[in-house]
């Protein structure tokens, strides 16, 4: 009875948005629900689990490399900027990069409120003295920068590969956006994971625990909690594949036998085989990565890598404006 009164109470509280992507998706051929509508409580639980899985090498080895060029990302960025993460800075990358930088402010930027308040919470106990100031905000528009740091440099921060889960045209529109927020003289540390053997990258997104395949699943449970949906999770399979073509790994969710289920009242219906794309994560040879950030308005200034090369960090600034080639 209680259970059923909270679903029904969060299944009321649906964020229009996600029930509208979701209805959309369903309509799509090929199927395709965005990498966004992972992160419900339960899914954000399950990306933490991930980041601790031995086959997911990104975090820790993007760790290791923050850890080591720290120091340098402090020299080349000078003293007095406002670091400016992009995400709600839930990591521990964050600590690294504030304790080598020593920035005039830290200003985490997130659409959900709620993880944005909790981490810079923990963070501002962590770095008594740093004015930690929260925005709420989606950052593919102009961020509202408090007036605090309005007139500071800023340090931009992007870690996680964050930006492969975008096709490049997107990502190159955020990176302008980035740094039409970050303003003049802004500079950018960004993560991006690298093209590598196809075992290790399709092993990160297809763990032998199974954590991962739990993670994309989770999406259907998202549906039927708070969408109302009649989705038969053990009919779907997880599904995570390296297409070569587009450099990106991409989870799919493939229906097991024909199937029908309802979402919201509508009726949709699946045949065996037939997927649902949820996400894509790009991989950037080391020119790749360079090219986007120009492309996106950046100039690429250090790179620094792990011995094997699995995932680089990169320091840009951003272009002046030029007329000349
Ligand atoms: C958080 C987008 C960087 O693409 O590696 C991990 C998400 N998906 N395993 C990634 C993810 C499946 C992750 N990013």
């Amino acid at each position: 009875m209680l259970k059923r009164e909270i679903e029904d109470g969060e299944q009321s509280l649906a964020d229009p948005a996600f029930r509208a992507d979701v209805l959309r998706g369903f309509g799509l051929r090929p199927r395709a629900i965005p990498a966004r509508w992972f992160y419900d409580r339960r899914g954000s639980e399950l990306f933490e689990a991930i980041t601790d899985l031995p086959e997911y090498y990104p975090t820790r080895t993007e760790t290791a490399i923050l850890r080591d060029c720290s120091p340098e990302v402090a020299a080349l960025a000078g003293p007095g900027r406002a670091v400016v993460e992009f995400g709600s800075g839930s990591s521990t990358k964050t600590p690294i990069l504030l304790s080598a930088v020593a920035p005039a402010a830290y200003v985490p930027i997130d659409i959900s409120g709620d993880f944005l308040r909790a981490s810079s919470a923990e963070l501002a106990a962590a770095f008594p003295g740093l004015p930690v100031l929260p925005v709420e905000a989606d950052f593919l528009r102009p961020v509202p920068f408090p007036a605090q740091v309005a007139d500071l440099p800023k340090l931009g921060f992007f870690p996680g590969s964050t930006i492969g889960n975008m096709i490049p045209h997107a990502s190159v529109d955020l990176l302008r956006a980035m740094k039409n927020s970050l303003g003049e003289g802004a500079m950018l540390l960004i993560g991006m994971d690298r093209i590598k053997d196809t075992g290790v990258l399709t092993a990160a997104y297809d763990d032998a625990q199974g954590v991962t395949a739990a993670f994309n699943l989770n999406l259907l449970e998202r549906i039927n909690r708070e969408l109302g949906g009649t989705i038969p999770l053990d009919r779907f399979r997880h599904r995570a594949l390296w297409n070569d073509d587009r450099a990106r790994i991409e989870m799919h969710l493939e229906a097991v036998e024909d199937i029908a289920f309802t979402i919201d009242g509508r009726s949709f219906d699946m045949e065996a085989g037939e997927t649902i794309h949820t996400e894509n994560s790009h991989k950037f040879a080391p020119r790749d990565a360079r090219l986007l950030l120009r492309a996106g308005g950046w100039t690429p200034i250090a790179e620094w890598t792990d011995p094997q090369d699995l995932f680089a960090v990169i320091l840009a600034e951003a272009q002046p404006p030029r007329l000349a080639p």
